[in-house]
């Protein structure tokens, strides 16, 4: 089987497609490099010892994107690529809307030429905003967008639910809450670009002397500690999740065209929780100081896997520490 995994040298791409392989399956990888560098390519290889096939292809290029699946035969499609910040989407609406929401237009114009009837779609926790209940099912009400990134979250999934409806498409939505960790190997990892706007990177730069002081934005909130809480899940056990719904379209088990799935541990850690735990995992002190919060963060959010752990039979494993200690041998690779 062979499956296309657009943004494949991208972060919580490059895990998916480290599992792929693992898993049997055949990757071609479409990357524009636009927020990556082609040694994750060199990264996945020597992890799984078979060098993905790799096309560097924007996929805003809409004759590029027809070309490509014309040359070449898909059974399966993982569409991670896309931007994401979400600070810069507020800033860059019009980029975000073309690279986002563009992009998957071209993508599924050529999927149905060529009558590539499965995709797996990056989504987001993003699109139920400050949930009303926690923990949250996948029958939460989507909220309106608090950011033109987590408008094309909202948008993708639509527009995919309605080509599901006239064609012979089957999707599943994957909602990812926080991905943190890297790979056990240190090979692939997070690589934020310029000053990272995540919690784990700034942490783990924090932690190598590269930032002073992690700024903690916000003690008022109304959680056990004050700080906002947060469904961090490790990208190893996120990327898994993309195999097994992969499979179940390939195997025709979908119960729906269209499906959803919530991708967390379930558990909720608190930003001074994910602190102690990094400083426990590492043995490390963090310089670190308690400012007003970060316009447009909710209070808390955290999954309910039980679609997921009943419907895909998947569940996670690892644990916060586990994804804290892999991010900071990650960082340490990286300031070498
Ligand atoms: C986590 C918590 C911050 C940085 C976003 C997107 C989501 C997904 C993941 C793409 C919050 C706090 C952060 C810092 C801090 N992105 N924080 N100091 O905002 O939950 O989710 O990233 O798919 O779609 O919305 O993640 O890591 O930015 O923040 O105190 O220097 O850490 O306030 O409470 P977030 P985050």
């Amino acid at each position: 089987m062979k499956i296309l995994v657009t943004g494949g040298l991208g972060y919580i791409g490059s895990h998916t497609v480290v599992e792929l392989q693992n898993e049997g399956f055949e990757v071609i990888i479409i990357d524009d490099l636009s927020n990556t560098t082609i040694d994750v390519l060199n990264g996945i290889t020597s992890i799984t010892n078979k060098k993905p096939e790799f096309h560097k292809i924007d996929l805003k290029e809409k004759s590029k994107v027809e070309a490509f699946f014309a040359e070449n035969k898909i059974d399966g499609v993982i569409h991670f690529a896309a931007s994401k910040a979400v600070g810069e989407s507020v800033n860059e609406p019009l980029k975000y809307y073309e690279n986002n929401i563009g992009t998957l237009v071209y993508l599924l114009q050529a999927m149905q030429k060529n009558k590539v009837n499965n995709i797996i779609f990056s989504s987001s926790c993003t699109v139920y905003g400050q949930a009303d209940e926690l923990p949250i099912t996948e029958k939460a009400p989507i909220k309106p967008a608090e950011s033109p990134y987590g408008n094309t979250k909202q948008m993708g999934e639509e527009i995919i639910t309605d080509t599901t409806k006239i064609s012979d498409l089957n999707a599943i939505a994957l909602r990812y809450f926080n991905p943190i960790g890297g790979h056990e190997s240190i090979e692939i990892g997070e690589l934020p670009i310029g000053v990272p706007q995540n919690l784990i990177p700034y942490v783990t730069q924090t932690a190598a002397g590269i930032r002073d002081c992690l700024s903690v934005f916000g003690d008022d909130y109304n959680t056990h500690d004050g700080t906002a809480v947060r469904d961090y899940i490790h990208v190893v056990d996120l990327a898994k999740a993309h195999i097994v719904a992969m499979k179940r379209l390939l195997d025709q088990k979908n119960k729906q065209k269209m499906e959803f799935f919530n991708i967390g541990t379930g558990k909720g850690s608190s930003v001074l929780d994910v602190i102690h735990a990094f400083e426990e995992a590492n043995h490390k002190k963090l310089n670190y100081k308690l400012m007003p919060r970060r316009a447009g963060d909710i209070t808390a959010a955290f999954a309910d896997t039980t679609l997921a752990n009943n419907e895909l039979g998947w569940k996670s494993k690892l644990t916060l520490k586990d994804a804290l200690r892999s991010s900071w041998l990650w960082q340490e690779k990286l300031s070498k």
